[in-house]
């Protein structure tokens, strides 16, 4: 697949297929994706790879935690507050997903379902969790894993695979932490869900938005 093509058309996936990755393509794709480049090569982000009845252990648990009405405590603190601009596209992506899924806004259970379905991976078969040493600098390392992922995500995209990175899958580190054996030394940053997409579904096909090259860029010269 051409580089232009992949970057393009990588969209978050909302509902997956339910059929096994094999260990084989996840191991390639990591093996591929470990060429990104790192702040002095140093290569700090580890991988826990989640398939099987771990991960429907883990799906099971952590929908249940939110559906208790459990505290979300995730290691990276997650924004809550944000200027306008930014809150207008989060709340713009968020009424897409409702609207493509048939949820009316006012529908409170049809609302708490779609995030119990976001908390258990959207049915996604294989979760990567990035962790980091607690030791490390967070805010380089964040710079680190984030260019790692988006790498994963897009040569899963060319393998006709779908991703989606999700807060939603790390807001109980402890639940990680206790199913996946990760110990407390390591920050959990963020997962990201991989498997089959439904190709047909609205809530994969909905049309994304992004602002114009204007918007983010001041030229100097
Ligand atoms: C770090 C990170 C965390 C995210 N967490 C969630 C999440 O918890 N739930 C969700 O539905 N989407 C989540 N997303 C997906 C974003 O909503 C999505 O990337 C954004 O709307 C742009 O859409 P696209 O990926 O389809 O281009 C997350 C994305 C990133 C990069």
């Amino acid at each position: 697949m051409d580089i232009n093509e992949a970057v393009k058309n990588r969209r978050s996936i909302r509902s997956f297929l339910p059929k096994r990755v094999t260990e084989d393509t996840i191991r390639k794709l990591i093996s591929d994706a470990l060429w990104v480049p790192s702040w002095g090569n140093t290569q700090q982000y580890e991988f826990v790879i989640a398939t099987g009845d771990a991960l429907e252990r883990f799906k099971k648990e952590n929908r249940e935690a939110l559906m208790s009405g459990e505290k979300l405590e995730p290691d990276v603190p997650m924004p809550e507050k944000w200027p306008q601009t930014l809150k207008k596209r989060y709340v713009d992506v968020g009424k897409s997903v409702l609207t493509a899924l048939s949820i009316p806004r006012e529908d409170k259970t049809g609302r708490m379902n779609y995030y119990g379905d976001m908390f258990s991976l959207f049915n996604a078969t294989a979760l990567l969790i990035v962790v980091v040493d607690r030791d490390v600098l967070l805010e380089y390392a964040m710079l680190d894993v984030g260019i790692f992922i988006q790498t994963f995500k897009l040569l899963a995209h060319a393998r006709g695979l779908g991703t989606i990175s999700l807060a939603a899958s790390v807001s109980y580190p402890q639940i990680i932490r206790r199913i996946f054996n990760v110990p407390e030394s390591r920050r959990i940053i963020i997962g990201t869900a991989l498997g089959w997409p439904d190709n047909d579904s609205p809530v994969n096909n909905f049309e994304r938005k992004r602002d114009p090259v204007e918007m983010f860029v001041r030229w100097v010269s």
